[in-house]
């Protein structure tokens, strides 16, 4: 087991790697109440090992992250006199912590909270750094606060009922973290995500702690996202238009991302055309598309309301080189010229 500890601005996130969900209990010393949240899926895989703890149920999904079911948490956090001496606990993916970080933080202006991130997806990534929020009308996360969990306890024998294609997922953000910030990691995932994918200790171990340390690093330069915490989002700019046009699952859309994003870098910020190639090669070999097979119109429409928010160009994050990322304003013809290429 190895801890990690995340100081940031608003708190500070322990974050034990390698830890087992059976010591749950021991991170909420000195709570009252603790109230876990979590979906039906991972209620039927892992509930056995809840037990003790009043459970909330949401409904798997990202139609989960609304206004909606977070105000059916608090009706539920009222009915069990949840108060700011207790503690709430995520255990699920990335919608999963989002509601419970979202409702904790909000919940009686804050109440403590931690998460046990169930998916490789939340491990690397969507568990640590304390954005936890909804969408709303359409928006995604619009709305959400910035609180630090408590903890985040990454047990990853809960990644042995992980369905293949959601650990793909996972893959995207660990090769997205190398990308921006750490070159001999996207070296070690080359050689090794097999084995990292079939849980062998060592590289799945390594693979959680290096992604989730580039992202440590941004996080408490600048919780808030003014400046270097917008390097993460990385592929994001065309990832989330084509999550928003297509529904396709938030990694194989930021695949696609990082294809359109390197190919761009090559133009604007210097990046070789061998290191463009690495990296698609790399997600292609993982399983993850590296091109829009459909809807680009939709695709290029949802891109243009990111332009209306952001002004007459949109501000990306591109890589001048493996494991080193700048921002640039991009033009829109540039964009769309980019996702022309790629359908
Ligand atoms: N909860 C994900 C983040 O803060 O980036």
């Amino acid at each position: 087991m190895r801890i990690m500890t995340l100081q940031a601005q608003s708190g500070s996130c322990k974050i034990a790697l390698g830890e087992s969900i059976d010591n749950l209990k021991g991170y909420c010393e000195g709570a009252g109440n603790v109230v876990v949240i979590t979906d039906s899926n991972v209620r039927r895989l892992h509930g056995e090992r809840l037990k003790g703890f009043d459970i909330i149920e949401i409904s798997p999904g990202e139609g989960s992250k609304t206004l909606e079911t977070a105000g059916e948490v608090f009706g539920r956090l009222l009915e069990l006199e949840i108060d700011r001496s207790s503690f709430i606990v995520g255990v699920g993916g990335g919608i999963v912590c989002d509601i419970t970080g979202f409702a904790a933080s909000t919940y009686m202006r804050g109440v403590p909270f931690g998460f046990v991130p169930t998916t490789l997806l939340a491990q690397v990534d969507a568990s640590v750094g304390g954005k936890n929020g909804v969408n709303f009308k359409g928006y995604k996360n619009i709305i959400g606060t910035i609180r630090q969990p408590r903890f985040c306890l990454c047990d990853f024998d809960l990644l042995r009922t992980l369905p293949k294609e959601e650990m793909r997922n996972g893959f995207a953000e660990a090769v997205k973290a190398a990308a921006i910030g750490d070159a001999p990691l996207l070296s070690y995932l080359e050689g090794n995500w097999k084995k990292a994918s079939g849980l062998q200790r060592t590289a799945i171990a390594k693979v959680v702690h290096d992604s989730l340390q580039v992202k440590m690093k941004a996080v408490s330069a600048d919780e808030s996202e003014r400046g270097e915490r917008m390097k993460l989002n990385f592929g994001h700019t065309v990832g989330h238009a084509i999550e928003k046009a297509t529904g396709m699952p938030h990694g194989e859309a930021i695949s696609i991302g990082m294809v359109a994003a390197a190919g761009l870098s090559g133009k604007k910020a210097g990046l070789e055309a061998k290191e463009a190639q690495r990296l698609e090669s790399l997600l292609k070999e993982i399983g993850l598309p590296t091109a829009l097979g459909a809807k680009k119109d939709e695709v290029l429409e949802a891109i243009r309301k990111d332009k209306k928010r952001f002004g007459a160009k949109i501000r990306m994050v591109l890589l001048e080189r493996i494991g080193s990322a700048v921002m640039a304003d991009v033009g829109l013809e540039e964009m769309e010229a980019v996702v022309d290429d790629m359908c």
